[in-house]
């Protein structure tokens, strides 16, 4: 695909820096990964509720919702997925820049489309959330019975079976799913935000 020529940005009188002190709370992209099954939605939407709980301005992006939608012409072929990581990073990007704590939950299994995410991002914008679980449990939860039919040769190209996923090499955080509770992940992640200065 190629940029489209003569376009010129065009900058707001409000800047990020204004809203995220409006706000009171540094905005940025938690960038859930890991296999099919392995938590992420589940996390995410709790940890999105303690933040908003806490007062917090959040939004949450999640692949089985942005796929009815935005993305509802891609599928699961290396290029369709990275389309979809690339979407999906430049609206959490938007989000951002309006002065939001977003979270996404993405199998996003390619590590270069997760890194050019990354790329786009200012410093320190981009948290990366590795759900680590063994597959062997992501399969044994199998909450959509999507192995099962992967397993039967129902769905080609399954994450984890017949299809990639790169284990990130410096995430900002791994929680694991199949070690830790649910409550104990989400209180990892909370953690580190407050740490590191995402909202007091
Ligand atoms: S990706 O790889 O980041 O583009 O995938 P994502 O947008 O997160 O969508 C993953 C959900 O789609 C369902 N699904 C599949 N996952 C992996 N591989 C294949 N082939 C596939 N086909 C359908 C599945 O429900 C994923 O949801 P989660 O929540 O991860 O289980």
């Amino acid at each position: 695909m190629t940029k489209s020529e003569n376009i010129v940005w065009h900058d707001s009188k409000v800047v990020k820096e204004e809203r995220q002190k409006q706000k009171g709370q540094k905005s940025a992209v938690v960038w859930f990964t890991g296999l099919s099954g392995a938590g992420k939605s589940t996390i995410s939407v709790e940890v999105e509720n303690e933040l908003y709980r806490q007062g917090l301005h959040t939004f949450r992006l999640d692949g089985d919702n942005v796929r009815h939608g935005l993305n509802n012409n891609l599928g699961f072929s290396a290029e369709d997925r990275a389309e979809n990581i690339r979407r999906v990073g430049e609206v959490a990007k938007l989000m951002s820049d309006a002065g939001l704590l977003t979270l996404t939950a993405f199998i996003s299994p390619y590590r270069e489309d997760r890194d050019k995410v990354r790329e786009i991002m200012d410093d320190d914008e981009f948290i990366e959330v590795y759900v680590a679980c063994d597959l062997e449990v992501c399969e044994s939860r199998d909450p959509k019975g999507l192995y099962q039919k992967a397993r039967a040769g129902e769905i080609k190209g399954f994450t984890g079976i017949d299809d990639p996923y790169e284990e990130p090499k410096n995430p900002e955080l791994v929680v694991h799913s199949d070690q830790n509770s649910l409550e104990e992940c989400v209180q990892q992640v909370v953690d580190y935000l407050r740490q590191n200065g995402y909202f007091e």
